[in-house]
This record gives structure tokens, sequence and C-alpha cells, in this order.
């Protein structure tokens, strides 16, 4: 029997969820279906009970219904609880499950670069809603963190968070600091940079050991992550944390291995595809205006 599968978002045009695992149903044979649904936050209580009158088995969540949801499902997975927020609900017995892979997507994206994780230094910028995740995620593998805000408050909340789970943290001022001579990993999660706009300050400085990640992929590359490049540290971009978060869910729906490698050139077809059309836009635009 077809099983069906969606995520819902508002808005929600621009997700590479649908491609990326229908890529995945295609190369283990599999009869499912994925689809994008934009709920608006108003319709989100109608939505729940459709998708699950419709026989969905499961959806993925994102912007801005990832903490309004959890007080429509029955349980939350230990992930889900922890972050406060939900990316993944499953249908099991009736049942609406609802987990979150976003943390641990990152902890899988990185893992193969930073080679450990215990006692080892992140430095995280930014303590949004993606922040909070990841920053729990690196606590319980045993880093160390310091997270630095544009807001402080929401730092030294986030510091709380992470020290009520255990976890070791501190907050410190949004600025280039003695953090750089000794970081391990530094994970940019704030959102600038989507647009093309220069981060606020250098990381001139930086341990050349240093991994840097920009959770942003689109562009590919953020002036902030050039920045880490010529510096002489290694970078990655958001792309390896959206595929992970996305591997995990399918796992967590359907059991077994998620077959990580056709996701993963799913994700890069459609990338490519909507930067040149991107980049013929902006083209377009920049003669029209000439
Ligand atoms: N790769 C992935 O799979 C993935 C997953 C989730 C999100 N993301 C990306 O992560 C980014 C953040 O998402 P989110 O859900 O965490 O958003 P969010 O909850 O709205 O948090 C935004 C963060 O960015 C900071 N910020 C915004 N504008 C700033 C500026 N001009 N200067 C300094 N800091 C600024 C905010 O600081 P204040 O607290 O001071 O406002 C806050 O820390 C987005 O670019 C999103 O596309 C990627």
């Amino acid at each position: 029997m077809e099983k069906h599968y969606a995520v819902i978002g508002h808005p929600i045009e621009h997700s590479l969820s649908p491609e990326m695992h229908k890529a995945g149903y295609v190369a283990l044979g599999l009869d499912a279906e994925y689809q994008r649904f934009d709920v608006e936050p108003s319709h989100l209580a109608e939505a729940v009970e459709g998708l699950c009158a419709l026989g969905f088995s499961g959806w993925n969540v994102t912007l801005p219904h990832k903490e309004n949801i959890i007080s429509l499902l029955d349980t939350l997975t230990p992930q889900a609880k922890r972050a406060g927020a939900v990316n993944t609900v499953k249908i099991q017995a009736g049942q609406r499950i609802g987990h979150n892979t976003d943390g641990d997507g990152f902890v899988c994206a990185v893992e193969g670069e930073l080679k450990g994780f215990k006692g080892k230094k992140a430095v995280l910028l930014g303590a949004g809603g993606a922040a909070k995740g990841i920053a729990l995620a690196l606590a319980e593998q045993g880093m160390q963190l310091h997270i630095l805000n544009r807001t402080p408050e929401k730092a030294e909340r986030l510091v709380q968070a992470i020290q009520r789970e255990g976890g070791t943290a501190t907050a410190g001022v949004f600025a280039p600091g003695v953090w750089l001579g000794d970081v391990d990993l530094l994970v940019q999660t704030t959102s600038v940079g989507l647009h093309g706009e220069r981060f606020p300050f250098s990381v001139q400085g930086i341990s050349e050991q240093a991994l840097v990640v920009d959770i942003i992929f689109n562009p590919r590359e953020t002036a902030f992550l050039q920045d880490a490049k010529q510096q002489g540290c290694r970078t990655l971009n958001g792309l390896g944390m959206l595929l992970h978060q996305g591997a995990l869910a399918w796992e967590f729906w359907l059991g077994g291995q998620a077959p990580v490698e056709e996701m993963r050139q799913a994700l890069q077809k459609q990338l490519s595809q909507r930067l040149s059309t991107d980049g013929k836009k902006e083209a377009r635009n920049g003669r029209s205006k000439g």
C-alpha cells in the first residue's frame, strides 16, 4: 500500500525536502509519495487533523510551526523534548509522535570532519531555533560550548537550557575574541548571509585547525565561509545538515538505513537548478535596471 509523507510550513514552495525524499523512495523501490503543503499558522490544527484523516504516515514540520505543533501531538521523543521543537511527526498505532532530527542531523554532517566531539570547543554564532537544536546535540556529545548572540539574553537562556541538560556552556559578546585561538568547531547559525550580506565581523586570527560551518546552503558559500576559507580553515555549508536531518526523519518513519547518497545527489541537483534560475533572474533584473 502506498505510504504518504509531506512537509508543512509557511512559506513552503522553496523546500528541497520533497525531491530529496522522493529520490530515496525511487532508490529503494518503495511505494511512497512526499508532498509539500503551505499551512498558514491559523490553520495548523485543521491541517494536522486533515493529514491524520487522509492517512498520512508522517510529515516534516518547518517554520513557523516547529513549536506550535507540540500541543497537537500525543508524545514527544527525547530529542523533541530537548529541543522544545518538532521537525518530524510519525503516526504509529493512531498516536502522533513528535521528533526532532535537526541537532542530530548537524552532528552527522560534521562528525566525519571533526573526528570526535568529547572535550572539544565549539563556538556558536546565533541563539535562534536552529542554534538551540545544534547546541543541545553538541553538548550531548560532550563538547564545551560558547554561545554568542546579537541579543545577549537569548544566548544566556540557551546556556541555561544546556546546563539543565548537564552540558557545559558559557555565553559571550557577539564579537571576535580570545575564543578564536582555540576553537575546534565554529558554527554560524544566524540568518546573516542568506541574501548575500557580509557577516558583522571577520574571523581573522582563527585557529587554522578549526572546522567552520555555516548552516546556510543557498548561497552555497556565504561571505562568512569565504572569510573562514581565506584564514586557512576547513569549511562546510548547511547542505549536510539538511541532508542528514532528512535521512534521520526517513529512518524514524521507515526503519532501516536511508539511501543517503541518492538523497544527497537529488539535493545537489535541485540546488544547482535553483542557483542557475536565481542567477538568470538576477542577470535579467540587472539588465532591466541598467
Ligand atoms: N541547513 C539546515 O538544515 C538549516 C536548518 C534550519 C535553519 N537553517 C538556517 O539557519 C538560519 C537561522 O534559522 P533559525 O530558524 O534559527 O532562525 P531564528 O530562530 O529566527 O534565529 C535567527 C538568528 O539570527 C540572528 N540574526 C538575525 N539577523 C541578524 C543580524 N543582522 N545580525 C546578527 N544576528 C542576526 C538572530 O539574533 P537575535 O537573537 O539577536 O535576533 C538569531 O540568533 C537561517 O538562515 C536558516 O535558513 C538551516
